[in-house]
């Protein structure tokens, strides 16, 4: 009953094990794992867009065919996370619909525009950069669907975040047309994607009890930092300049001061008021519904094939 589940569940979170689909949990660990793992899938599954905007118009076959690869590697690793948040009780169709009703959100990262081909090598570089450092940790977290998932992605986001900054090295190797083009993508991402770390830590409201729970490891503004440091060497093999005149190295903190984040901005394009919020739910409906097809013949396909195995 609750009493012994309660008193199983807290000796788990305290050897830091692995909580499984049929141990017992409190509603309240179940309601926030469906709240983070859906919207982790939503930002996979729309964070295609972004970068399905340049694979009609790649400038070889070679980044053709892997911005085809890394595109369709974003759609497994949204139905990956959508089957991890289905074990705690809630279906696809639930988190669609809230997706679409704009009550779950997705990484406010995915409502900017890609007006360059430079943009596929920021967008590898520093957006799958930055969820490379957000997703290491969350291999950890103490529920298990959702940190095996994290396993498998995380390998695959190393290739992501490889072949965006190989695509930025040969853009700062070309033409002075081409270094610009670069430089002026990077100022457009760069701080986005520290955005996509969160809120600073005293205005998050889930840290503290998601930290409690082990499903956060590291604090949103411990993990930016990380990030940052990690950037500065990366971007002087690029030949490319951070957008922020206030970074430089703290010998005392060890880590690299910066200048601050646009929160306002933030907000705004949490509240749907970002480039593309719009066009981005647009497209997904859009999808689902040219989709529906394929749902109802797999569905019927299914139904016949247990009539079958019944007859
Ligand atoms: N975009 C949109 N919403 C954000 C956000 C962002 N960048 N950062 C925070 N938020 C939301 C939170 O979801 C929360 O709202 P909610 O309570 O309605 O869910 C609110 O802002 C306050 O933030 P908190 O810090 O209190 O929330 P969390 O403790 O959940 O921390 C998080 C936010 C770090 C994003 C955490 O949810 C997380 O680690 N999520 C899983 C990782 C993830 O979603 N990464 C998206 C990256 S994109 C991606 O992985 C695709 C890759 O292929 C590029």
């Amino acid at each position: 009953d609750d009493a012994d589940g309660r008193t199983r569940f807290e000796e788990l979170i305290a050897a830091d094990d692995r909580v499984e689909p049929s141990d017992w949990m409190p509603e309240a660990y179940r309601k926030t794992l469906v709240r983070q793992i859906s919207q982790h899938a939503h930002s996979e599954v729309i964070g295609m867009q972004p970068e399905a905007n340049w694979i009609g118009r790649a400038p070889s076959l070679k980044r053709k065919a892997i911005l085809m690869a890394k595109v369709q590697d974003e759609a497994g690793h949204g139905l990956y996370l959508y089957s991890a948040a289905q074990t705690l009780g809630t279906d696809r169709d639930t988190m669609f619909e809230q997706l679409i009703a704009g009550s779950a959100k997705y990484s406010s990262i995915f409502n900017y525009l890609t007006p360059t081909w430079a943009d596929m090598g920021s967008i590898g570089w520093l957006v799958d950069g930055a969820a490379i450092c957000n997703q290491v940790p969350l291999c950890r977290a103490s529920y298990g669907p959702y940190g095996r998932a994290m396993v498998r992605i995380c390998k695959e986001e190393s290739f992501h975040q490889r072949q965006g900054f190989e695509i930025l090295l040969s853009l700062m190797a070309g033409t002075p047309e081409q270094r610009a083009m670069a430089q002026e993508s990077v100022n457009r991402w760069y701080w986005p994607a520290l955005m996509m770390f969160g809120p600073p830590d005293d205005e998050s409201p889930n840290s503290q009890q998601s930290m409690a729970w082990n499903i956060k490891r590291l604090s949103n503004d411990g993990l930016r930092q990380r990030f940052i440091d990690m950037l500065v060497p990366q971007a002087e093999v690029l030949g490319v300049t951070l957008p922020d005149p206030d970074l430089r190295w703290n010998e005392e903190r060890g880590h690299y001061d910066h200048g601050p984040l646009d929160w306002d901005e933030f907000h705004e394009v949490l509240a749907g008021r970002g480039q593309a919020n719009a066009q981005r739910l647009e497209r997904r409906r859009q999808a689902h519904e040219d989709g529906a097809w394929v749902r109802e013949a797999a569905r019927a396909y299914a139904e016949r094939m247990a009539a079958r195995r019944e007859e």
